[in-house]
């Protein structure tokens, strides 16, 4: 039998935000925006580019500015037709357009695992995408296109994975790889955050996942964990026990918009990136450096 198409994403959107306060006290870390995009278009975007066109966003209190982006809005679109804003207009729509996109709350915060568990009637028996909306991956849909293909060939689940410093492991899941070649390897085990010493590898887990649909068994087996949540990592080592899973090693592009530090990274590198503001924006950094001697 063919292995199926993956056509399905399950993107994970319920977190509080809490390393991002203020800004999220009141709005979704997700609709925090980067350049003038809203965090989750860029993830939403990344997705249609994979050739995925049904996503279910997991949502839960605070987050209906979410469903409301990627709707249309009547109002807003008249007024821009009014006003001859024809450009503006037609993004508008196109933004709504995208894809079909579903909403299904968590209801309670269990954890990301707990999270994906919530898009099992949705996903039904079909292999899917987890996509953390946390991550902003500035590469044009690449790692997700080639994870996707590293599932068809072998018809098994595909993490992303990306190499850390040990003092950096402690943050991610943590791979034990069998290296196949550059860009791919075996996951022999795996495990959510562990102490430097306890790291498998250096290979942390990024927020992209292909997964077959077996994954929802071995998350209905899987107890909380690291910080008493239901971690999706640990239905991963349960996955592994019945099936083979592959992890697939990237090296740039990936930004955690939920960490300050990085959000700034982002919000420079896709700046500097478009083809309106970039030149503008690349000569005002260039002056900023000299002005201050950093350069
Ligand atoms: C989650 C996952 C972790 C993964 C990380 C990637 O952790 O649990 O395995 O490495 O995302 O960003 P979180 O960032 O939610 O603590």
């Amino acid at each position: 039998m063919a292995t199926p198409h993956v056509t399905k994403a399950v993107i994970p959107a319920a977190g509080l935000g809490t390393r991002f306060l203020p800004a999220t006290k009141a709005q979704p870390k997700e609709m925090l925006p980067v350049v003038d995009k809203p965090a989750i278009q860029y993830v939403v975007e990344e997705a249609v580019r994979a050739g995925i066109d049904d996503i279910l966003i997991i949502t839960g209190r605070g987050k209906r500015t979410l469903e409301d982006h990627f709707d249309r809005n009547f109002e807003l679109e008249y007024y821009l037709a009014q006003k001859g804003k024809e450009t503006e207009l037609a993004e508008m729509k196109a933004l709504a357009e995208m894809a079909d996109i579903h909403y299904v709350r968590q209801g309670e915060p269990l954890g990301l695992g707990h999270a994906v568990s919530v898009a099992r009637k949705h996903v039904g028996d079909n292999p899917f995408v987890v996509m953390l909306g946390d991550d902003i991956m500035v590469d044009d849909g690449v790692v997700l296109t080639e994870m996707i293909d590293t599932y068809a060939h072998y018809g098994r689940s595909v993490v992303a994975l990306s190499e850390f410093p040990a003092s950096e492991i402690s943050a991610y899941g943590c791979v034990d790889p069998e290296v196949i070649s550059d860009d791919l390897v075996q996951v022999r085990g795996i495990v959510e955050k562990p102490a430097p010493e306890d790291a498998p590898s250096n290979l942390a887990v990024m927020g992209r996942y292909v997964f077959t649909p077996e994954i929802f068994d071995a998350l209905e087996q899987v107890r909380p964990g690291v910080g008493g949540e239901i971690q999706l990592t640990d239905a991963i080592a349960v996955l592994l026990a019945s099936q083979t899973v592959y992890g697939w090693v990237f090296r740039d592009g990936r930004y955690d918009i939920g960490k300050k530090l990085d959000y700034l990274r982002a919000t420079v590198e896709l700046a500097l990136e478009r083809e309106d503001l970039g030149p503008d924006f690349r000569d005002f950094l260039v002056e900023l450096l000299d002005k201050r001697g950093l350069r």
